[in-house]
């Protein structure tokens, strides 16, 4: 290829003898392939140039660039998790023995524990607890090649214990490499405190909390758990008035176990993203397709939950676009792996390697309404993964192993 620069600067960072280069810059994976290309970065944390090595972009007398050696393998933008609960307290493997022996989520989490019991949890928990648990499941994502995550709070249920969630959220954020993107889900479940009271929790949530998690600039979308045993999408629907007149942006767990109309609803109402969908109807995909709205598919929930796979093809031939996810989270899926959750759609879901790419980078990016990742040019951030594989197919191909040789972020090698 033409080398491609943004400027004459010199680079900070040269990654170079790489073998695959998957800039994501077309409708498939954006492949270039050649022997010993670069890329290399600013000390802003930008990309430089993209290009062949003899191209590498020095100028005389500049002083010596950092170079990091690919050894002939795969470099990919940083990938994106756009679902994930990375604030929690305690585990539930109790809970997971009892799935096993054919007990199911709904079963349990209608009996008080599932959520409610992490809710206990995070209650109790200090704010450096919590924060802990959060900086130690970024570091895991990490591990996997993730350098961008949406999280979301939903386990206080109460006001200031959201608020505390966002907080921690922020808090890690400052600190950890891994860019986290907040989400308020106070409609994660109805707390045991208002079980007789659905109308006023619903009222807290979209009249106390959604304003104050805005107003402090502590959440930039605004969630809710629309299911039987949740919320209804007439509940939803208030919460998510609330949150569009505060200027939060909309994701919606929906149809996860059954059809409630979620997706229709995500989609009426201009939602970045609906978010599991094994149950979806044909009309909540036809809807979502018009509306442009992501289906963010989770692979491990509905593995850890045994329900059917999401509808994957279904929603890519009618023109939706597909991100995948984690659902990191102590009950429906407790993993970090993106790449496993790109094996199991392309293994199970009748996903295509390219596909299921462009779900960990571009369109998981774009749900997230971040332009800036997800893809390689010039003047993008300069977050990549440099993987120890000889071809970006055999990074799901090889499952359950982690092939991540070296995670940069900002221009900066982080392992
Ligand atoms: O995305 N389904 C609702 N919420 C989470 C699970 C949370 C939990 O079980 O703690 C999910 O699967
Ligand atoms: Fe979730």
């Amino acid at each position: 290829m033409s080398r491609e620069v943004m400027s004459e600067k010199s680079p900070a960072l040269v990654v170079h003898n790489i073998g695959q280069l998957l800039t994501m810059a077309d409708s498939s994976v954006g492949l270039v392939e050649g022997d010993g290309l670069t890329v290399t970065c600013d000390e802003a944390g930008r990309i430089l140039s993209l290009g062949a090595e003899e191209d590498a972009g020095l100028a005389p007398g500049a002083p010596e660039p950092e170079r990091l050696d690919a050894g002939g393998g795969v470099v990919t933008p940083g990938l994106v998790d756009p679902h994930t609960h990375p604030v929690f307290a305690g585990q539930r493997s109790v809970e997971f023995g009892l799935k096993a022996r054919g007990a199911t989520y709904m079963e349990i989490h209608k009996a008080g524990g599932g959520i409610l019991s992490t809710v206990r949890a995070v209650r109790e928990a200090s704010f450096e607890q919590l924060s802990q648990t959060c900086e130690a499941n970024l570091s895991r994502l990490l591990r996997w090649g993730v350098t961008t995550c949406e999280g979301k709070s939903g386990y206080a249920l109460d006001l200031e214990g959201e608020l505390r969630m966002l907080e921690v959220m922020r808090a890690v954020n400052e600190r950890h490499a891994v860019d986290l993107v907040p989400t308020l889900l106070g409609a994660h479940t109805l707390p045991p405190e208002y079980a007789d009271q659905r109308a006023a929790y619903v009222e807290l949530v979209a009249r106390e909390m959604v304003p104050r998690a805005a107003e402090a600039g502590l959440a930039r979308y605004c969630d809710a758990y629309c299911e039987d045993g949740a919320f209804t999408t007439a509940e939803v629907e208030t919460i998510f008035a609330a949150a569009q007149e505060h200027g939060l942006g909309l994701r919606l767990h929906a149809e996860q176990f059954t059809d409630q109309g979620g997706a229709a609803l995500a989609a009426r109402m201009g939602a970045a993203s609906a978010d599991h969908l094994e149950a979806v109807s044909p009309e909540g995909i036809e809807a979502m397709a018009a509306a442009g709205t992501t289906a963010v598919l989770l692979p491990g929930a509905a593995l850890t939950c045994r329900c059917p796979w999401p509808p994957a093809r279904a929603l890519l031939d009618a023109g939706v676009p597909l991100a995948l996810g984690t659902d990191l989270n102590p009950g429906s899926s407790m993993t970090s792996s993106l790449p496993l959750m790109m094996s199991l759609a392309c293994m199970q879901m009748g996903v295509s390697v390219e596909e299921a790419w462009r779900g960990v980078t571009v369109v998981a990016a774009n749900s997230l309404g971040l332009e800036d990742r997800g893809t390689l040019a010039p003047g993008q951030r300069a977050d990549l993964v440099i993987w120890d594989a000889p071809d970006y197919r055999y990074i799901p191909y090889h499952y359950g192993d982690n092939h991540v040789k070296n995670v940069i972020i900002l221009g900066k090698p982080i392992n």
